[in-house]
């Protein structure tokens, strides 16, 4: 039968153990795709993807394998995508499988990646299956990871298999792992259709593709369909599987991983975690863990050209069709001009929008330093939310400030214990625990200000730890803190775009760190312009940028002409990032660097 021959996966890893070169690898041994339409890592849809070597959207493909056993089994191979921003999402596709190939790099061993991708595929009763990949390095240290993979992650060494995605090697024993241990579906094909999104993306043509795998009852072109969470109904129009090319089907029933087109105008109508069922013959209750994704971390975008006002609206209009985790409204800055403030996922998403809208829209931005959302006890009694430090209210009017705080899980070899407790520290982290993976590693274990970790943490954590550091954070709630606004003044005026919620303790320390960076920063205007940082109306830190001397440009003179057209062509460019805020200059640098803390 049919479904006895089905086998749902996916494969789980920290980034660049090779989840990509293994899929690739996969694809090859299985249904024929010829080397020529074989693209490099079929898996990573958009450029940007495969510039970062990161996978932002999920996708799934059916393959046909003939197994050892002389039978024909159908894969689904789920890809996830594999950083902390995306956690949800990964959830989310492993809810779609019954089994998960773990790779564990030979050379790096278990990473803090690794670990929570566990976690999540022990959540959602999976199947792993460990593969130890990259033994062709000559690094690879085999033995010692396979043992690290039975002490730390609790799977008994045996049952891992050893591999390498780069050389081929180890990719039949894998297969047919996934034929004999990853169970087939369960569920009914009578009962009424229960199918679950785990991904959507938006066609400028068939409106939303929505990814979805079948768990209950069967699903139809032309059928009616409710989408549970946001009551909105559809029609089928167009249903298929991936082979990695779409391909119509007639039905796809209990098992089934596929798509569906139904004339949806909005990714925020199909939902990641949403249930699929029948308008006519309703399931009577979703799937399980459907969670509404709310962003955590704020800043504003703002066009660095004022005309470009309308464009980026229309640019953010589109990213947003095809991710509904993205937010924005309107806001308006006496320092900025007209711009929005946009919310996400985390700080890599920031990232990802950002350079989008820059690129594929040619739109220049300043970018102000990201926020998390305070929550702000008044003293009436009334509670507000703030995502932008310019709206804070005045001191007086405070009895308390709460800001979120995460539980960051930071994997490192012994000797770098010292530096990563002194960073957190620094973060006003509280310790919370300690665990020795073996003889080289530790888990350190911090609860930190998600606001502390937005900014340069990952950076300053990798940078101290020369690269070996791995890490990874969940929410954890709202905890008061004693924080207060600090302004920053340029030639006598506040400027809003500058304003940052710093912790009192710190507040004199920092306002002298942000007016000196301010300084070296801000280029020489035609006249001396002072930088001061306040809380209140109180001065705390104050610098001066000295007025420019001599034009400048008097000193290429001469020279050839190529080269001083460069120059200047140069200075364009860099001017182009400048804005001016009342009657200075200032660079985008500037704005972030509210947030650096030496
Ligand atoms: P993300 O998409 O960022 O999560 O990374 P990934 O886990 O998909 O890793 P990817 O497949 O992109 O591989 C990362 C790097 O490791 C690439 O440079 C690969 O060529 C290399 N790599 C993958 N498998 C092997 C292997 O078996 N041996 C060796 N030597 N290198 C490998």
């Amino acid at each position: 039968q049919r479904q006895e021959k089905i086998r749902n996966f996916s494969i789980i890893a920290h980034i660049d153990h090779g989840k990509s070169t293994l899929a690739d690898r996969i694809l090859e041994h299985t249904s024929a795709l010829t080397q020529r339409e074989m693209q490099d890592q079929m898996l990573d849809a958009m450029d940007l993807e495969r510039e970062r070597g990161i996978t932002i959207k999920l996708n799934a493909v059916q393959l046909t394998y003939t197994a050892k056993d002389g039978e024909e089994y159908i894969f689904h191979l789920i890809d996830t995508p594999g950083h902390v921003d995306f956690t949800y999402e990964v959830s989310r596709s492993l809810a779609a499988c019954e089994g998960a190939l773990l790779i564990v790099d030979a050379a790096q061993g278990v990473e803090a990646q690794t670990l929570a991708n566990v976690y999540l595929a022990l959540d959602n009763d999976l199947e792993i299956i460990p593969v130890v990949n990259k033994i062709d390095l000559p690094s690879a240290e085999p033995d010692r990871v396979l043992q690290e993979v039975e002490d730390v992650i609790g799977l008994p060494k045996e049952t891992a298999i050893p591999a390498s995605a780069k050389n081929n090697i180890g990719i039949e024993d894998i297969l047919e792992a996934v034929v004999d241990q990853v169970p087939p579906p369960p569920g009914d094909p009578q009962a009424p259709l229960q199918a679950m999104i785990f991904d959507s993306l938006y066609d400028p043509y068939r409106g939303v593709i929505v990814y979805f795998r079948v768990v209950e009852g069967g699903i139809r072109p032309g059928d009616k369909i409710r989408m549970m969470a946001t009551e909105k109904d559809f029609e089928v129009q167009e249903l298929g599987v991936f082979t990695p090319n779409p391909e119509a089907r007639d039905e796809l029933t209990v098992g089934d991983v596929g798509f569906l087109t139904a004339s949806i105008k909005n990714v925020g109508d199909s939902r990641v975690g949403d249930t699929i069922t029948h308008a006519n013959r309703p399931a009577p209750e979703m799937l399980p863990g459907y969670k509404r994704m709310n962003p955590m971390v704020f800043c504003g975008l703002y066009p660095v050209d004022t005309n470009n006002y309308t464009g980026l609206r229309e640019a953010l209009e589109k990213l947003e069709l095809n991710d509904s985790s993205l937010q924005y409204e309107p806001e308006t800055s006496q320092a900025l001009g007209f711009g929005f403030r946009c919310g996400f996922l985390g700080l890599l998403h920031m990232e990802i929008i950002q350079e989008r809208i820059e690129r594929e829209f040619n739109i220049e931005l300043i970018t102000t330093a990201p926020s998390v959302i305070y929550s702000v006890h008044l003293s009436e009694g009334e509670t507000i939310y703030i995502d932008n430090p310019a709206s804070m209210p005045e001191q007086q009017k405070i009895s308390s400030v709460e800001e979120p705080f995460v539980r960051a899980e930071i994997m490192v070899p012994n000797d770098f214990v010292g530096p990563v407790m002194e960073l957190c520290q620094k973060k006003r982290g509280v310790y919370s625990d300690m665990q020795y993976l073996d003889d080289k590693r530790v888990t350190i274990v911090y609860e930190i200000p998600l606001a502390e970790i937005v900014y340069d943490f990952f950076d300053t954590l990798k940078s101290s730890t020369k690269g070996y550091a791995s890490f990874d954070y969940e929410m954890i709630g709202y905890r008061e803190s004693s924080l207060v606004k600090m302004d920053i003044l340029l030639n006598g005026d506040r400027i809003d775009a500058l304003s940052v919620i710093v912790h009192r303790d710190s507040a004199y320390y920092r306002g002298k760190a942000i007016v000196e960076k301010l300084k070296e920063l801000i280029p020489r205007q035609q006249f001396e312009v002072p930088v001061q940082a306040s809380i209140g109306q109180k001065i705390i830190a104050r610098s001066t940028i000295k007025a420019m001397r001599k034009n400048v440009l008097s000193k290429c003179y001469g020279g050839d002409v190529s080269r001083k057209r460069k120059l200047l062509e140069k200075q364009k460019e860099g001017k182009q990032r400048m804005k001016s805020v009342g009657n200075v200059e200032v660079p985008q640098e500037a704005f972030m660097s509210v947030l650096s803390m030496d």
